[in-house]
């Protein structure tokens, strides 16, 4: 993600770090009467949520940001196949259970993330010929979309469909699965999860698409022409989310990927900015100054996106910096250790940070 100096491996192997020492430290701090974002964002006709990892009791502070904040939950890891299925045949649904029990408990709606994922796969399923992934991957599927179906409103059905630079035939993402079934196993796995959940909405999720960085510059004729065959051979498919990690050593043009996002709509297809945060990693070092950066990303970004009517869901990747993925991402590399991602609209004290306001501000923007 960050330009290459991270591997993907990298990235799998801090999930397995965050699982097993993540601290949900009991600190009940208030982020005081701000208006719910989730509010805000309703009445701009965007539907607001973020990702949750598990069970949000271990850290009230945090669990009342969610409560106030968000009108959608989105499962981090949980919904993802090495999580659900570490051994072959061996399910661990206890972290979806308590997520979906969280969603409901307090009326929040569910989105599940990253079904089936190139790039998360466990260890077990190497070496095993393409036959039998065909079938790990048939079950799985039915499993797991049988076990909650009608719980969640939206299935992420195929997360990061591509990668060129792994220089695979037509810049598809490696991995067991399109090692096993080329590219596929796209229209299998969508249509596999409409023909059990039928009201849900399915979606198709992107990286990088976001950035004019090479990468994004790669991904985005190639999603754009994956999402024309699909609805063209009448695979079900509602909606494409965009991951919008704003890498700050990256360049954007804003303008432009909005004229892109809305040839998505122009097919009909519902918009989602599904894992919005800002890397911060090369920006200034005086927070003050830093998180007045982040929160003219997350403005300029999301004023220039929310113009197009196609786009309905916003969800960050975690509300607070404390909790964010790119904390355990980048400290191992960091040299300076005190240093701390940002890359969040709260605070580690759960407190409203300038990048709360651009969010707002851009909400608000788009009701005008
Ligand atoms: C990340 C999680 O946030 C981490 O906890 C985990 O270690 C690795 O995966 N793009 C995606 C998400 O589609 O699934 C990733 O989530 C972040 C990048």
């Amino acid at each position: 993600m960050t330009g290459g100096t991270l591997s993907r491996r990298d990235m799998l192997r801090g999930s397995a770090a965050s699982g097993a020492g993540l601290l949900w430290p009991g600190v009940a701090h208030s982020e005081g009467g701000a208006a719910g974002l989730g509010d805000i964002a309703a009445k701009a006709g965007i539907l607001f949520g973020s990702t949750m990892d598990k069970a949000n009791e271990a850290d009230p502070a945090y669990a009342k940001l969610f409560d106030r904040h968000t009108k959608l939950i989105v499962t981090e890891n949980a919904t993802k196949f090495s999580f659900l299925q570490p051994h072959q045949g061996v399910y661990d649904f206890s972290v979806v259970d308590g997520v979906l029990d969280y969603a409901k408990a307090h009326g929040k709606k569910a989105h599940a993330a990253a079904l089936i994922w190139n790039d998360d796969a466990p260890n077990w399923l190497k070496g095993r010929p393409g036959r039998e992934i065909e079938r790990i991957f048939d079950a799985h599927i039915e499993r797991v979309v049988s076990r909650y179906a009608g719980r969640f409103i939206s299935w992420e059905a195929v997360n990061e469909p591509f990668f060129p630079v792994q220089g695979k035939p037509g810049g598809y993402r490696d991995g067991p699965w399109f090692a096993a079934m080329g590219p596929s196993y796209i229209p299998r796995a969508l249509r596999r999860v409409a023909s059990i959940d039928k009201s849900a909405r399915l979606v198709v999720n992107e990286a990088f698409c976001e950035s004019n960085h090479e990468w994004g510059r790669a991904n985005r004729p190639l999603f754009k022409g994956l999402a024309d065959r699909l609805l063209d051979d009448g695979v079900p498919l509602h909606a494409v989310g965009f991951q919008s990690h704003l890498i700050s050593s990256w360049s954007y043009d804003d303008h432009a990927f909005q004229a892109y996002v809305a040839e998505f709509g122009a097919r009909g297809l519902d918009v989602y900015l599904s894992e919005l945060d800002v890397n911060d990693e090369v920006l200034p070092e005086d927070n003050a100054v830093r998180d007045k950066m982040v929160a003219r990303r997350y403005q300029d970004y999301l004023t220039a996106v929310l113009a197009v009517p196609a786009v309905k869901r916003v969800v960050t990747w975690g509300l607070a910096d404390r909790y964010s993925w790119w904390r355990y991402m980048t400290w191992e590399k960091s040299t300076n250790a005190a240093r701390l991602a940002r890359p969040l609209p709260f605070d580690d004290d759960m407190k409203r940070k300038p990048a709360y306001d651009a969010m707002a501000r851009a909400f608000e923007a788009r009701r005008a």
